[in-house]
């Protein structure tokens, strides 16, 4: 009897992720598996949610944001009888393989599930934080990053009319990555992440210094920065433990305070979930791609308890465990290569 496989993506979507269904699914025929579909990440796994997936189903996705499976946030070691219902289901699936793709903590739970309940799982890096050890680059992230830096260069083309500060927020998480690249790619004056103690008047110090040589300036920062001095507002976390940054809007805040301790008028504005949407760049079609296809050659050699990675240009395999032990931030090189553009 053919061999069964079946694909969730889990967390939040991104570019990327339909481009790797699309891998994994043509792969997997090449090998003569069928391939079900769990619909909401492990959300569809408890629930026994999913449908078979077909050529028809993928050959025309490589080009669409977004994940046709649809995703969800929930955690099968925090839901009652989680991970009973998934095995459940993976068994009456009559799966012989599971392909995750996912961030931090989709993999995070494919780890466990493959370490603790002897899933036979592989592991697929996805997200536009970048922020995922053991891969150079995830998919997701240069879509993201490509839509921030044309937000920026709008907000540089208003601010420059209007002479004000500009500032754009975008997302990251817990890890500078996205303000980073977007901020060097767009020509930032000066970029916040969370990486970085945020030093305020060192920051207006700067910008009114290049408010006077070219009547504007912006600044990228990351959604995670922390403004000394502001108390953490109480947030509501989901259930990987995370804070649910959005709602805290920190470009706000450090537009106020900008504002008053240089003088100049300044605006904020935050790109938000528009980064997470619309079709995916070549860099991450083509990664999404050869990650799917290998997480499919991952499943027939029976290599479980696997992630695909990126290495220099090579699509590799490195344990589960080692993509999820610590979270990929910026280092201090990346951040001195900034800084040589704050002039
Ligand atoms: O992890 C990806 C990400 O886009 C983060 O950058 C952001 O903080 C978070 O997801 C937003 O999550 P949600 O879509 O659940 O609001």
């Amino acid at each position: 009897m053919a061999k069964r496989i079946g694909i969730l993506t889990g967390g939040g979507d991104c570019p990327g992720l339909n481009p790797a269904i699309r891998g994994a699914v043509a792969r997997a025929f090449d090998y003569g598996f069928e391939v079900i579909g769990i619909l909401e990440g492990y959300k569809g796994l408890i629930e026994g949610k999913s449908k078979p997936l077909k050529l028809k189903d993928v050959e025309e996705i490589v080009g669409r944001g977004g994940t046709i499976l649809g995703t969800s946030r929930i955690n099968p070691f925090k839901e009652k009888g989680g991970v009973e219902k998934s095995l459940k289901n993976i068994k009456r699936l009559k799966l012989d393989g599971l392909i995750a793709m996912g961030g931090e903590d989709t993999l995070g739970v494919a780890n466990r599930l493959y370490k603790e309940c002897k899933v036979k799982v592989v592991g697929v890096p996805k997200t536009m934080d970048n922020d995922l050890s053991a891969t150079d680059y995830t998919f997701g992230f240069d879509t993201s990053v490509t839509i921030a830096v044309d937000a920026a260069e709008r907000l540089r083309d208003t601010g420059r009319s209007h002479r004000r500060i500009m500032i754009l927020e975008v997302m990251g998480r817990h890890a500078g990555w996205v303000a980073l690249f977007t901020g060097m790619a767009s020509g930032a004056d000066w970029i916040l992440i969370p990486e970085e103690r945020v030093d305020i008047d060192k920051m207006c110090r700067h910008l009114k210094k290049v408010h006077k040589r070219k009547n504007y300036a912006l600044v990228v920062t990351s959604e995670g920065i922390k403004i000394p001095g502001m108390g953490a507002e109480k947030e509501k976390l989901d259930q990987f433990g995370h804070m649910i940054l959005r709602k805290r809007g920190v470009g706000e805040d450090l537009a106020t305070i900008i504002k008053e301790k240089t003088g100049l008028e300044t605006r904020a504005s935050v790109i938000g979930h528009i980064q997470r949407g619309g079709p995916p760049t070549l860099f991450d079609r083509m990664l999404g791609t050869r990650c799917g296809v290998k997480a499919a050659d991952l499943v027939a050699k029976k290599k479980f308890g696997r992630m695909v990675a990126l290495r220099g240009n090579e699509i590799i395999d490195v344990p589960l465990e080692k993509a999820v032990a610590k979270l990929k931030t910026v280092d201090k090189k990346w951040r001195d290569l900034a800084k040589v553009f704050f002039k």
